[in-house]
C-alpha cells in the first residue's frame, strides 16, 4: 500500500529519510543502554535511603525503563537493516482473533482469563486482563464518572450543552465510540472520536476543547464509556476511506524512523513481544484498544489521569527517539485505525486501569 498523494503523509516520510539520527547502528543502540544502565547503577550505589527516596525511586525506574526498551527493540532489530520495514507487516490483520503471538485464547472471555489466572499464567500472556478486566470489579470509575456528567451538562456561549442534543445521560451515543476513527463528510477525511468532540463543542456549545486538552480527553471517556461492553467495530474490511488509513497506519507501524532507527513493531510484535527483559513484558497489541481511554493515576493530573490512544502513541514515539507529532494529526488517526481495528470483535471495557489500582 502506498501513502498515495496525502502530502502531510509524504513529508513525514519523506523527514524521516533525512534524519541523521537513523545512522545510528544497532552497536550504537546497545552502547546507549548500557550507559545508561551504568548511570542508573552508579545512582542506586549512592542513594542515601531517607532524602527524597520516593522521588528518586521514580527517576531510577525511569532509567531502568529507558534501558530496557532500547535493549527490548536492539535484540529484535539486530539482523534488519536500517530503513526498512520490520518483517511481518502482511501478517498484522483486523479483527482480534487474529492475534499474532497467538495468547488469544488465554483472554478471549472472562472465563478463559479466570481459568489462566487460575493457572498460574503470567499477565503478559494473558494481554494484562487480569488486570484490565476482571480488577474493574473493584474499580468502577464513579467519581469520574461524576466529573464527566457535569462537563457534559455544562452550558457554553450558545447556551446549549451535550446534554441538550445527545441526551441527558448520553444514552443517544452508545456504540458510537465502537466505531471511531471514522469517515466524516466536513472533514473529508477519517477523524477520530477527539476532533468529533472538538468539533461539537466548538460548534454547538461554543467552548475550546481541543484534542489534547483535560476536557477533550474527559469528554472522550465519557462517551466511550457510553458504549462499555459494545464490541469494537472499525470498518477496514470494505474498501473506502477508513481501509486506506488503516493500510497506511499499518505502514507507519512497521517503518522503522528516528534516532534509532526502530518500528513500533520492533517492539510490539514477535519476536521481542512478550519477551521479558529487565522487568518489561510487552504484550500483544490485538485486544489493547478497548481499554482506552485508560486510567493511568498518578500521570497526567492535567488529563484526569486518563491516558488517550493517541497520547500512549506520542508517548511511545517520544520514548523510542521519534519525531512526534500532534493528538488528532492524520498520521496518529490513522495509527489508531489500525491499532483499533486490532480489537474488532473484542468488547469496549470502561474504566480500565493501566496498573490496577482502584479508583476510591
Ligand atoms: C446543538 C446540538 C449539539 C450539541 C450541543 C453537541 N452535539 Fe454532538 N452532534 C451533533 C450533531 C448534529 C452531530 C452529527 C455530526 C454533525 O453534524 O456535526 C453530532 C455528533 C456527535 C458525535 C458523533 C456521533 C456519531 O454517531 O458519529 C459525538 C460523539 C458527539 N456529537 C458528542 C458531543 C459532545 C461530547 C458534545 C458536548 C461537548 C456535543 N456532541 C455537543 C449535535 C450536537
Ligand atoms: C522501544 C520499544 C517500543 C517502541 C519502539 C514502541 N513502543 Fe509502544 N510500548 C512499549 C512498552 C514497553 C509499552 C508498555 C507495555 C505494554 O503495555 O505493552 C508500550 C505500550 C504501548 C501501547 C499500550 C499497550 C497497552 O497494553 O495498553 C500502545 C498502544 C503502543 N505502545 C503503541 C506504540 C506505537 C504506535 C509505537 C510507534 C509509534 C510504539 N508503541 C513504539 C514499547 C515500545
Amino acid at each position: 500500500m502506498s501513502i498515495g498523494n496525502i502530502p502531510e503523509l509524504k513529508a513525514y516520510f519523506q523527514d524521516m529519510k533525512d534524519d541523521p539520527g537513523r545512522k545510528i547502528n544497532n552497536l550504537g543502540k546497545l552502547f546507549l543502554w548500557h550507559i545508561s544502565c551504568r548511570i542508573s547503577c552508579i545512582l542506586a550505589g549512592s542513594m542515601n535511603k531517607n532524602i527524597m527516596r520516593g522521588l528518586f525511586m521514580r527517576l531510577l525506574k525511569l532509567i531502568f525503563l529507558g534501558g530496557a526498551l532500547i535493549s527490548l527493540a536492539a535484540v529484535a532489530d539486530q539482523k534488519d537493516q536500517p530503513g526498512q520495514y520490520h518483517p511481518g507487516k502482511e501478517k498484522a490483520i483486523s479483527g482480534v482473533e487474529n492475534d499474532i503471538t497467538g495468547t488469544y485464547k488465554n483472554w478471549k472471555d472472562r472465563k478463559a482469563i479466570e481459568k489462566s489466572i487460575a493457572n498460574g499464567m503470567e499477565s503478559q500472556y494473558i494481554n494484562y486482563k487480569d488486570v484490565r478486566w476482571l480488577k474493574r470489579d473493584e474499580f468502577n470509575g464513579e467519581l469520574l464518572r461524576e466529573e464527566a456528567r457535569e462537563l457534559y451538562a455544562r452550558t457554553g456561549k450558545t447556551g446549549k450543552s451535550c446534554a441538550s442534543c445527545h441526551g441527558s445521560n448520553g444514552e443517544e451515543l452508545r456504540g458510537v465510540a465502537a466505531k471511531y476513527p471514522t469517515f466524516d463528510k466536513e472533514y473529508d477525511r477519517v477523524i477520530p472520536l477527539t476532533t468529533r468532540i472538538r468539533n461539537c463543542s466548538e460548534k454547538y456549545v461554543g467552548a475550546e476543547m481541543p484534542e489534547d486538552s483535560g476536557d477533550n480527553t474527559l469528554m472522550t471517556w465519557y462517551v466511550t464509556d457510553k458504549s462499555d461492553g459494545v464490541p469494537i467495530d472499525i470498518e477496514v474490511d470494505t474498501p473506502g476511506p477508513v481501509q486506506d488509513a488503516f493500510y497506511r497506519g499499518r505502514d507507519l507501524f512497521f517503518k522503522r524512523v528516528g534516532q534509532f532507527n526502530f518500528a513500533c513493531a520492533s517492539c510490539h510484535t514477535p519476536p521481542t513481544v512478550l519477551k521479558q527483559l529487565r522487568g518489561m513484558r510487552p504484550s500483544t497489541p490485538y485486544g489493547d484498544a478497548v481499554s482506552y481511554p485508560i486510567w493511568e493515576f498518578p500521570a497526567h493530573p492535567e488529563r484526569h489521569y486518563l491516558l488517550t490512544m493517541q497520547l500512549q502513541i506520542k508517548a511511545c514515539q517520544a520514548a523510542a527517539r521519534m519525531k512526534t507529532s500532534h493528538e488528532g494529526s492524520l498520521e496518529y488517526t490513522d495509527m489508531e485505525v489500525f491499532i483499533k481495528s486490532l480489537s474488532n470483535g473484542y468488547e469496549i471495557n470502561s474504566l480500565s486501569s493501566y496498573y490496577g489500582e482502584t479508583l476510591d
